[in-house]
């Protein structure tokens, strides 16, 4: 397809509203990665639909570029990601209850236990299949979300080891935090990790993989590597935050855009969008873009955030719509219907990134990149070239 055609494919996304995807990006972050690492073995983190850029697109992508596993959170994203084929070693980081356990050995997945009835049952469900439930505890050292405390962790490992059937490969804490500058509860679990390991290592139990770090942990905490990094947010190109060191290049993988689809002038007086948030001093010309705070572009954003269009900053005015909202053009008069805004991602020289969004929104990055709705297409490009439209409304 040459560059005439691929406008014309974007052209004809329905409503002129996308989030383009760029895989090459992604494929050249975890080779970054992986280099970084050495090694450690790489955990990419696909959930929340690859945190919006498309799971099964980018899972592809990330293991052919050198990640050794996948990382989901329920049961339905890994079905997914093995019903499009992909074979890899995928790890269900979230809990299941027993009655699921049939899921398990059914899909070849990883699964974290801390609850003796899900062991006992993925011990089962293995066996009913004649095959090896592999799991990987998950203890709590400070999050207090899933796992078994860290006190009672070794004991409970104990407990568990000579279920037939099952197979203890890993160990795994999560950091609450552990991408701001004080690190020192991050150190207090990796302590408790460590103190856990040797009483285990003491009553002969070794646990092949051991794996706490996230994206923050990743870069700033070499202790925390064990045998293991799981990784989400860098694969697709953002660091954790402003405090981490960055000790290799990230590109950003998501651009957000749309296209003006109205252009009203307005007088002095006349007021724009609901609760007329802003009322014009002088004539004004206002344009509208057509994507609002359901598509996850946040409502925080009214009045305070921008978009780029060729190159140029542009501010929002008034309060954004569900599905729509409004830019003040009066000062670039060149500005027209059909012309193409960036609400997340680079134009000519200026960038708009999610932690910029976040600033803005009250947020964080995570939550910016991953909210993007489902009504925004998503075009994945590779090679500078778009491989794949996925409409989730049309398909
Ligand atoms: C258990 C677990 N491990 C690793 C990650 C990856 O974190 P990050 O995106 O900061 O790399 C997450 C994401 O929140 C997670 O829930």
């Amino acid at each position: 397809m040459n560059i005439t055609e691929q406008h014309e494919f974007i052209n004809n996304i329905i409503r002129p509203a996308w989030i383009e995807i760029d895989l090459d990006a992604v494929a050249q972050n975890v080779r970054n990665i992986k280099q970084y690492l050495g090694g450690v073995q790489y955990l990419a983190v696909v959930k929340a639909d690859g945190y919006g850029l498309g799971a099964v697109e980018t899972a592809q992508v990330i293991l052919e570029n050198g990640a050794d596993r996948l990382g989901v959170v329920m049961l339905d994203e890994a079905i997914q990601l093995r019903r499009a084929g992909i074979t890899a070693p995928i790890l269900n980081m979230g809990n299941i209850r027993a009655d699921q356990a049939y899921y398990v050995p059914e899909y070849g997945l990883e699964q974290i236990v801390f609850r003796p009835d899900v062991a006992k049952a993925l011990s089962h469900a293995a066996g009913a299949k004649s095959s090896i439930a592999q799991i990987h505890v998950k203890i709590d050292t400070g999050m207090s979300r899933y796992g078994v405390r860290y006190d009672k962790a070794a004991a409970f490992i104990e407990s568990i080891i000579n279920l037939p059937n099952l197979e203890i490969i890993g160990a795994m804490t999560h950091f609450p935090k552990s991408d701001a500058i004080d690190k020192s509860f991050a150190l207090l679990q990796i302590e408790r990790m460590l103190a856990i390991k040797k009483a285990l290592v003491n009553k002969g139990i070794t646990i092949p993989l051991w794996h706490t770090a996230n994206s923050g942990a990743t870069l700033d905490l070499p202790a925390a590597h064990f045998d293991m990094v799981r990784v989400g947010l860098m694969n697709y190109g953002y660091f954790p935050s402003s405090d981490v060191r960055r000790p290799f290049t990230l590109h950003p993988a998501m651009s957000v855009k749309a296209r003006i689809i109205n252009i009203n002038r307005i007088r002095r007086g006349d007021s724009v969008g609901y609760g007329r948030r802003f009322i014009a001093e002088k004539d004004e010309t206002i344009a509208v873009l057509p994507m609002g705070y359901s598509d996850g572009y946040s409502r925080k954003l009214s009045q305070v955030g921008q978009v780029l269009i060729k190159g140029r900053r542009i501010p929002i005015v008034g309060g954004l719509c569900m599905d729509a909202f409004f830019i003040k053009i009066t000062d670039h008069p060149d500005i027209q219907e059909g012309d193409i805004a960036t609400l997340m991602g680079i134009d000519g020289d200026e960038e708009i990134s999610p932690h910029d969004i976040a600033r803005l929104a009250g947020s964080v990055s995570y939550e910016v990149i991953s909210c993007f709705g489902k009504r925004l297409p998503r075009v994945h490009i590779r090679n500078g070239k778009i491989v794949k439209i996925k409409n989730y409304l049309l398909s």
